[in-house]
């Protein structure tokens, strides 16, 4: 099984022309050795068509097919027009949009039910951390969950703060993740960059890239460590 780094862009770039020269520069990067999904905004999804060797992710989707839901995507319209991948219950869609568990679960089953691959995200916030609550939160988020799924551990204290979680701790959520839900893979998320990739790649079977992605020539770092060239 190759390594699966995914690129999250999350809300960048601001322009068709910027995400054109950002699909075209990632599509050019050395990835034989590994699987590498784009996940641009939805906006920017038409401009992956040229893309051979990376396939492609959504940051989201709605849990319906069609229908009154002012402003969603559905899963259903991101499969046909080619998406594989999406990713679902990003601490930031918890946070910023108020997903709870539920609606995570009703969204993870309807684009199941499309035949995307779900990248499920979970991790615990600092405070739960301190709290001893990890486990629990693991448990909580995964319990409504089969073997199906990419599960991406993101402890939410090193989403975009440059504190990436120490990797003997990733790998203890590792295993314990494993046990819960028995996932097709769980990749690491939260901070990764060419220097510290290859500390998680060790234990875990992928990579969830946030701001590392946007630099393309940084994330072309990030593939050579994983594929170890
Ligand atoms: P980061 O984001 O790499 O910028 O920390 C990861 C993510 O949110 O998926």
């Amino acid at each position: 099984m190759k390594p699966l780094i995914i690129a999250n862009w999350k809300m960048n770039p601001t322009s068709q022309d910027e995400a054109e020269r950002m699909i075209i520069e990632t599509e050019r990067l050395e990835s034989e050795g590994c699987e590498v999904v784009l996940c641009p905004p939805f906006v920017f999804l038409n401009k992956t068509t040229i893309l051979k060797n990376v396939k492609v992710g959504a940051q989201n989707c709605s849990f319906d097919d069609a229908g009154p839901f002012t402003g969603e995507i559905s899963p259903k319209m991101l499969k046909e027009m080619g998406v594989d991948y999406v990713i679902l219950g990003h601490s930031e869609r918890r946070s910023s949009f108020n997903e709870d568990d539920d609606i995570i679960h009703r969204k993870v089953k309807q684009a199941l039910r499309n035949g995307l691959s779900v990248i499920l995200c979970v991790g615990e916030t600092e405070k739960e951390r301190e709290e001893g609550k990890t486990d629990n939160v693991l448990q909580r988020q995964l319990a409504k969950f089969n073997s199906n799924l990419i599960v991406a551990y993101e402890p939410v204290w090193a989403i975009g703060s440059g504190r990436s979680c120490d990797p003997k701790t990733a790998e203890k959520a590792r295993l314990l993740i494993e046990k819960i839900a028995k996932p097709k893979r769980v990749i690491y998320g939260g901070s990764v960059n060419s220097s510290n990739a290859g500390d998680y790649i060790s234990s875990f079977s992928g990579l969830l890239v946030g701001g590392s992605s946007l630099d393309i020539i940084e994330f072309g770092k990030i593939l050579k460590v994983v594929q170890g060239v």
